[in-house]
């Protein structure tokens, strides 16, 4: 029994060890290939710069708006979207570059027939009615969410939206 432990132990040591060299080596990695070419998109974000110039683009009151409330508000969207560029649809369409695209426009995603034909193109304005009640500015979406009462928290997702998705990396 006592030996039986020790050897788990030292297998948990030697587990440790190589976990510990292991995130190591890949911080090298990291580093070495942040030097080439990036491997994934998501690498190469807007700087703080761009991002300034992001909100800035937008009208009042959403280029005031709190990017961390944006970014705490966004937790309700995150189970059906993702908002990086070259992310998956999930229940709901990828939503990078979503600021000036036709409503219900992205290539390979299935939309409700009212989405599909809204005519418009998302801006902050609009955004701010889809999301104040989705199914009573578009009845018979299928984005089953009920809504963000709060103006001030649509405001400051909308912001973080804006910011997060809204950059278009130089070609
Ligand atoms: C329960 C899943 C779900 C949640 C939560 C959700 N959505 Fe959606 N969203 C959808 C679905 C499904 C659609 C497609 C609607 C349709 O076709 O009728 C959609 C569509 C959209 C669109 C239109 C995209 C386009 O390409 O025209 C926007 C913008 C959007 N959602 C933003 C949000 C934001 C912001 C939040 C968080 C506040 C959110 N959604 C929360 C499921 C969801």
């Amino acid at each position: 029994m006592r030996a039986a432990h020790l050897v788990l132990t030292t297998a948990a040591m030697a587990a440790a060890l190589a976990a510990c060299g292991k995130s190591g080596s890949s911080d090298q990695a990291s580093t070495a290939s942040g030097a080439g070419s990036p491997p994934a998109a998501a690498a190469k974000g807007p700087s703080a710069e761009e991002k300034k110039a992001l909100l800035a683009a937008l009208p009042a009151p959403y280029n005031a708006g709190d990017l961390d409330n944006g970014q705490r508000k966004f937790a309700l969207c995150r189970s059906c979207h993702t908002i990086t560029q070259g992310g998956p649809d999930m229940t709901g369409p990828n939503l990078y570059g979503v600021f000036g695209r036709k409503a219900g426009s992205k290539p390979g995603y299935r939309y409700s027939d009212v989405v599909k034909n809204a005519g418009f193109d998302w801006d902050a304005e609009h955004l701010d009615k889809w999301l104040s009640s989705p199914r009573t500015f578009m009845p018979g979406t299928k984005m089953s969410f009920l809504g963000i009462p709060n103006e001030k928290d649509r405001v400051d997702l909308i912001a973080y939206l804006k910011v997060e998705t809204g950059y278009q990396p130089p070609k």
